[in-house]
């Protein structure tokens, strides 16, 4: 394929959470296509990418590190990160950065408006509406990623612990994001799209673990566990990053009973029956989004010993 160029030389694009699942896949994506990838990461000596990348450190936390790593870029690919998004904005602008590709979330457009996910990702969107940058927003549902949280007990023979295993789900395969947000990042016409994508199928969870057994060639087993035993298991796991969000000051030390009450309630919800299919990957891409199946069989390795 073609160098993609601009007028005056060749496209570069900063890809930021290049070691991230999303950005990844943009960062290929993007060589593929022929452009001129630069990626940062806060520890580029464990980045793995290829050659051809011109890898830099940066911190989103810290916005000087990007005076020179926006140097010469066009577009950004943004990882979602509040603290000193303002002054990342600014250096990307006064850098000559036209165009910014946010990794968002579906929560930003959601009905819990003041749930600390929401703020998080619209405290982003809003400094760049703000900025004067054109942009896209790239707002995902549920990660089909997440379902590596069962990797642990599928690898050791044990039986899957679901949180409400008939709760149905619509888990994005993460490369169709990285497809969408890649399209905004080279094609016209998207400027100003908030895209709000979901997988390719609405299923349960317990239908998921099916789908991994299947990739993987053997019958998996689950257990459902409900109520009490829910929040109990929540608080433990997200206790750790919960504590890093108070220490932020993201959110109050009294919020973390109602973040798990309202993930408990969105489980309850998701009781009722299948999501309907947002069809924006399809409408973007040309191509219907990818099944739980599908992200099942490609990360088969996950799954195995
Ligand atoms: N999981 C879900 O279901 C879901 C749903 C909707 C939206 N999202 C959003 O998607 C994002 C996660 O995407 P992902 O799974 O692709 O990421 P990931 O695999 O969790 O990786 C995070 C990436 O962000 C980079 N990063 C983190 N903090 C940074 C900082 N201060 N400065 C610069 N880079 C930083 C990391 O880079 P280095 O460590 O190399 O610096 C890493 O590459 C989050 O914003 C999340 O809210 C997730």
């Amino acid at each position: 394929m073609g160098r993609n160029r601009l007028a005056g030389g060749m496209m570069t694009i900063l890809v930021t959470g290049a070691t991230g699942n999303v950005g990844r896949n943009v960062v290929d994506l993007l060589l593929r296509a022929g452009v001129e990838v630069r990626a940062t990461s806060r520890d580029p000596a464990a980045l793995d990418l290829p050659a051809e990348v011109d890898v830099r450190r940066a911190d989103l936390t810290e916005p000087e590190t990007f005076a020179q790593a926006f140097q010469g870029v066009e577009k950004i690919f943004l990882y979602n990160q509040p603290a000193g998004i303002d002054g990342v904005l600014s250096a990307a602008k006064a850098a000559g950065v036209r165009y910014v590709v946010l990794l968002s979330s579906l929560a930003a457009a959601g009905r819990d408006p003041d749930h600390w996910i929401a703020r998080w990702h619209l405290a982003v969107e809003h400094a760049i509406e703000r900025s004067g940058l054109q942009w896209t927003f790239v707002r995902p549902g549920a990660f089909a990623v997440n379902s590596l949280l069962w990797a642990p007990d599928i690898k050791q023979g044990r039986p899957v612990r679901l949180h409400y295993a008939q709760s149905y789900l619509s888990s994005i395969h993460e490369r169709d994001i990285a497809e969408v947000s890649t399209c905004a990042l080279l094609q016209e016409g998207h400027a100003g799209a908030r895209y709000h994508l979901s997988g390719g199928d609405s299923i349960t969870q317990a239908e998921q673990v099916a789908l991994i057994g299947k990739a993987i060639g053997r019958e998996l087993e689950i257990e459902d566990v409900t109520g009490d035993d829910v929040r109990a298991e929540l608080r433990e796991r997200f206790a750790p990053r919960l504590r890093e969000l108070i220490r932020e000051g993201v959110i109050s030390p009294s919020d973390p009973p109602g973040i798990i009450e309202t993930r408990v309630r969105y489980y309850l919800e998701a009781l009722d029956g299948p999501a309907e299919i947002d069809g924006t990957v399809e409408r973007v891409l040309g191509k219907p989004a990818r099944t739980f199946a599908e992200w099942a069989v490609d990360h088969r390795a996950d799954f195995t010993n």
